[in-house]
């Protein structure tokens, strides 16, 4: 055994532990149903926009656009880079990396409900993430908060306007955030994941947010871009800034994305 050497913050540290354990079978009672089994309606693959959202197509690319299209390397010189250039980022190089951390590839119908496939992986492909963007600098775009549709392939232009600062308060005074060229921010809809798994569901939620993080970071570093993943926000202040309600859906993972 080792001895701890600090005391734990929260008397009951030991359920933040408990929460990365997979439950055994038999603490569920015989009898609970899920709500997919229930046949409760699940929530839409895609948060949906309301039509007076104007949205914006993204272009199509090839693999002309990979700068470094080898794996091998891609892998040994993926870095976390917090340092970025003043250059804009192109609109087919955004389109590249939406499509690589949450592009659908199908969506498919399960018992009782729909579900989606993509560029990465997601426990019983319930994919609860929403991909936001804070645009400073991506040609073709203004400035603003953008929500990225993958089942129409294009950007839902939500709000006008320079969100630097407001970026760099959410992000705990991580300046770096604030000052590239476009900020992903995923936000998390539990209840996607809920339906099917309920109470063992934010364990993989976790899990599958580390995927389409790891995307990114792959994605960048073919396209010769840098990204960092960023754990360390400001709860509140991330919610606000994408007018969510922090409860049914709420910012769980940011990375900024910019040539350096
Ligand atoms: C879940 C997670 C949260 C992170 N949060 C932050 C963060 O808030 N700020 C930051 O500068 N780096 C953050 N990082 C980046 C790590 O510091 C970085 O991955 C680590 O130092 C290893 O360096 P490397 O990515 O260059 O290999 C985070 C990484 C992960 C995976």
């Amino acid at each position: 055994m080792f001895e701890r050497i600090y005391e734990p913050l929260h008397p009951d540290y030991r359920v933040y532990r408990d929460f990365l354990k997979h439950l055994p079978e038999e603490s569920t009672p015989e009898d609970y149903q899920t709500d997919q089994e229930l046949a409760k309606p699940c929530l839409p693959v895609e948060k949906p926009v309301s039509t007076d959202v104007l949205q914006i197509p993204l272009p199509a690319f090839s693999h002309d656009i990979l700068k470094k299209p080898d794996i091998l390397s891609v892998l040994q010189d993926r870095v976390s880079r917090r340092v970025f250039k003043k250059t804009s980022l192109e609109l087919e190089a955004l389109a590249f990396l939406l499509w690589a951390t949450q592009g659908v590839r199908k969506v498919v119908p399960v018992k009782n409900g729909k579900a989606s496939l993509r560029t990465a992986p997601s426990a019983g492909a319930r994919h609860p993430f929403e991909t936001y963007l804070v645009v400073r600098n991506v040609t073709g775009l203004e400035k603003g908060i953008y929500r990225y549709l993958p089942l129409e392939n294009t950007l839902a232009f939500l709000k006008p306007g320079d969100f630097s600062n407001e970026t760099i308060e959410a992000c705990a005074y991580q300046r770096f955030c604030g000052l590239a060229p476009v900020t992903f921010f995923w936000s998390v809809l539990p209840y996607r994941t809920e339906w099917r798994y309920a109470y063992i569901s934010h364990k993989v939620i976790a899990l599958d947010a580390g995927h389409v993080c790891q995307n990114l970071y792959i994605a960048c570093e073919a396209l010769g871009l840098g990204t960092c993943a960023i754990g360390a926000y400001d709860q509140e202040k991330a919610d606000q800034l994408l007018n969510l309600d922090g409860s049914e859906e709420f910012v769980l993972y940011i990375a900024p994305v910019g040539n350096y």
